[in-house]
């Protein structure tokens, strides 16, 4: 079978790597894909979702998978089911889990699933007084999608008024920060956790950690993740039994209830605080670059996996894991996360060491191929190098050695990757 993946990072290429490697899939197809993708599959030049539908008409194409939230909450899955097509992920009514905070957190009240305690709101009066009520640090929220910047983390009450005063104005994030959410601080350690959904039946796949924050020793502005391992030892059964039944129940018997089932990724961001799991938020999608270590610790075929899920017909499926960690270290580009760098062009060594070459690899993000057929860095994420071993420790060094065997001018990492499970 011909499938279409839409997006063009790290975690598309993942798994377009995965899909790969069962027999019964046929040609790929990425939109718009990066200067790497296109030795996996074929490249189009594509977006609007008419289009794409039209697209997989003609190419025949049996299921398409989409990789980032816009294209979700845009509605891209309800485009294809009307027209007859098999596509993996969430409406966008069941997207707005990820694309409005006020509808998730509103949800995850009405629900009773644990979370911060919250105001949501358009008035700067009802924010000034609930701030007046926490005590700092204090987290402000912008409702709409800000491509992962629309969190501020403010240290005083003074520092969150003016956070709010600037997102109702539209000053910081235009129209996504209209409506704001206001939140208590939660302190603990954070936790990645995917499940697998479609409208009923659910599997929970194992436990990532990612690295929100751009310099190692968890310092520098966030970004959209410098690093990721999986699966952590950070969660036990007993954790994943809690998640269970407070969060990934209720939230797929609350969606059903509310007639937005939820099918595709459900991407859980919990909070463990002193042991117990707090939902910070949910996304609609794969994690990147939390992605790029789970598709390769999948023993199953993943193609199954997302095909039952986009036809509703996961119940009793068996799906299994190696039973090894995974660790993906990110190499962003010069000016990461403020601006996009000069094009650089990437150089990896030759691999010989028989180790990496069969135990660590590269997901490549922002990439593109010049026309010499060079590729070269060209902003934003490049790429992750993945290292797999029995340990986190065998998967970190190998990760690291791959990091070692990649070059560009300015390339930037952290070298702490996993440390919290190294501790
Ligand atoms: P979000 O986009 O909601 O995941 O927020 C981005 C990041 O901000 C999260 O991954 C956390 O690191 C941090 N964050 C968000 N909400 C809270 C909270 N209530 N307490 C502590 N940290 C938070
Ligand atoms: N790595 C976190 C995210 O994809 O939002």
């Amino acid at each position: 079978m011909d499938i279409l993946i839409i997006g063009s990072g790290g975690r598309e290429y993942s798994i377009g790597m995965a899909l790969k490697k069962d027999e019964k899939v046929g040609k790929l197809y990425f939109s718009t894909g990066n200067g790497a993708t296109d030795t996996l599959g074929e490249n189009i030049d594509i977006t609007d979702a008419n289009l794409l539908a039209d697209f997989c008409e003609e190419k025949n194409i049996g299921l398409t998978i989409v990789g980032p939230e816009a294209p979700l909450v845009a509605g891209v899955v309800d485009i294809f089911k009307e027209r007859g097509l098999v596509i993996f992920g969430p409406s966008a009514s069941a997207s707005r889990l990820e694309g409005s905070k006020s509808f998730m957190k509103n949800f995850l009240a009405s629900y009773h699933i644990p979370t911060a305690k919250f105001i949501e709101t358009t008035s700067i009066e009802d924010a000034y007084k609930f701030i007046n009520t926490l005590e700092a640090p204090i987290v402000v929220k912008a409702d709409g999608l800000c491509a992962g910047k629309g969190v501020i983390i403010a240290q005083s009450h003074d520092e969150a008024k003016i956070a709010v005063a600037d997102m109702l104005s539209g000053n910081s994030f235009g129209d996504a920060g209209r409506r704001v959410v206001v939140e208590e601080f939660l302190d603990g350690y954070e936790l990645s956790v995917f499940a697998i959904c479609d409208g009923k039946d659910y599997i929970v796949l194992p436990a990532a950690q990612d690295h929100k924050r751009l310099l190692s020793g968890d310092i520098g502005p966030n970004t959209g993740g410098m690093g990721a391992y999986a699966p952590t030892p950070l969660i036990n059964d007993e954790l994943y039994k809690k998640i269970d039944e407070r969060v990934v129940i209720p939230t797929l018997e609350g969606m059903a209830k509310e007639g937005h089932p939820f099918s595709g990724v459900l991407f859980m961001g919990i909070m463990v605080v002193k042991g117990e799991p707090i939902v910070l938020e949910y996304n609609v999608r794969f994690g990147d670059p939390e992605c790029e270590e789970i598709m390769p610790l999948l023993k199953s075929s993943a193609f199954e996996l997302f095909y039952r899920s986009a036809t509703g017909t996961l119940k009793d499926i068996q799906i299994e894991f190696y039973d090894k960690f995974a660790v993906g270290v990110v190499l962003a580009s010069k000016d990461y996360p403020y601006k996009n760098s000069i094009p650089a062009e990437i150089i990896i060594d030759d691999i010989v060491h028989d180790d990496i070459n069969s135990n660590a690899h590269i997901s490549f993000a922002g990439v593109s191929r010049g026309e010499d057929g060079k590729l070269y860095a060209t902003g934003g994420r490049v790429m992750v190098c993945v290292g797999l071993g029995t340990s986190i420790k065998e998967a970190r060094d190998r990760a690291y050695m791959m990091v070692g065997q990649v070059h560009f001018a300015g390339k930037q990492c952290r070298n702490d990757i996993a440390y919290q499970a190294l501790s």
